[in-house]
């Protein structure tokens, strides 16, 4: 396998402040990567110095082999992008969308037209090609810039949060759509926040916070690095009992946030027999996950 984006010691400075902070990467050819952390994490940052759509500060970056600051041509001719901002233009219809963005390829017209028909087909917008995107919803422009982002049929696309404010039918929708470009051989880049939609597509991952990796690997094994493999969730907890019911879970790893307890057990039996003399509103035992891992490493606390 060899890498088709690579990223070595990478810098992104806003004037005096470092959103990118000396990262390295490698994403095989073929594979969907996803890069995850909280807002402000400098996840956006990347693409963007990815589709040569902001410069590098300092590394290098290259994408399939061609520097981004050296070749953005040769770079853009082979992504495709879904920006996280919608920028559809409201004033044309979704198939003139395709049409217009297709001009900056140089695609000729006859082939745009099938093409186009295809992909809204592929996203199932073919019964809206004659609505102003200003009539779409939310979702449906989601579902648009999709298929925009493939009209030039890239070999790599770029999903910044791709799935943001859509219904889980849309969710769901999407998801195929990203099983399916992968199976043609397509490498996907992702952000999104959705810590279970990036458990179940992405092949490896990185988290990121304050424009630095503190994790890597994939969504497996970074969730067996947990200690347990269960959570055990007290609800309802006084806050005149926290202390005592903490006092009793000395032998596992736990968190309380708000009014919740969380335990790190491989049974919820051992920890309740731990914690007779208190009852709970609500017990709640399940397997770890990747939002576990997102919030022990990152914190709980709001980042804006
Ligand atoms: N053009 C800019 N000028 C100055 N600072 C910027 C600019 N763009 C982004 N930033 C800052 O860089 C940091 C990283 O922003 P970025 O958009 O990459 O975050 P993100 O991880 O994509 O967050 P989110 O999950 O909210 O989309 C933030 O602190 C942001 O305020
Ligand atoms: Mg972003």
């Amino acid at each position: 396998m060899s890498p088709i984006i690579r990223g070595q010691n990478v810098v992104k400075k806003y004037g005096d402040f470092t959103a990118v902070n000396n990262v390295s990467f490698d994403i095989e050819s073929g594979s969907l990567f996803g890069f995850l952390g909280p807002n402000g994490a400098g996840k956006t940052t990347i693409m963007k110095m990815i589709y040569c759509f902001v410069t590098v500060t300092s590394g290098r970056l290259t994408v399939d082999g061609k520097d981004v600051m050296q070749n953005p041509r040769g770079v853009k001719e082979i992504l495709g992008v879904v920006p996280q901002e919608d920028n559809l233009d409201p004033d044309l219809t979704t198939y003139e969308n395709l049409l217009t963005y297709a001009r900056y390829y140089g695609i000729p017209k006859r082939i745009v037209a099938r093409r186009a028909e295809e992909l809204l087909d592929f996203v199932s917008l073919d019964k809206k090609d004659d609505s102003p995107v200003e009539e779409l919803s939310g979702g449906m422009k989601r579902r648009l810039t999709l298929a925009r982002g493939l009209i030039n049929e890239p070999r790599i696309l770029i999903l910044d949060e791709p799935t943001t404010g859509l219904d889980p039918q849309a969710r769901h929708l999407v998801w195929q759509k990203m099983r399916e470009l992968k199976r043609r051989g397509i490498t996907i880049l992702l952000t999104t926040h959705y810590m279970e939609e990036a458990a179940y597509l992405c092949d490896e991952l990185v988290l990121i916070d304050h424009g630095e990796f503190i994790a890597r690997g994939n969504p497996d094994d970074l969730i067996k690095e947990l200690p347990g493999e269960s959570v055990v969730e007290l609800h309802d907890v006084r806050n005149e009992d926290k202390a005592k019911i903490e006092s009793r879970l000395n032998d596992y790893e736990n968190e309380c946030f708000g009014d919740t307890i969380y335990v790190y057990a491989d049974s919820s039996r051992k920890v309740m027999d731990n914690l007779n003399g208190f009852t709970f509103a609500r017990v709640i035992e399940r397997k770890t996950n990747l939002e576990d891992l997102f919030l022990r490493l990152t914190g709980r606390s709001l980042r804006d």
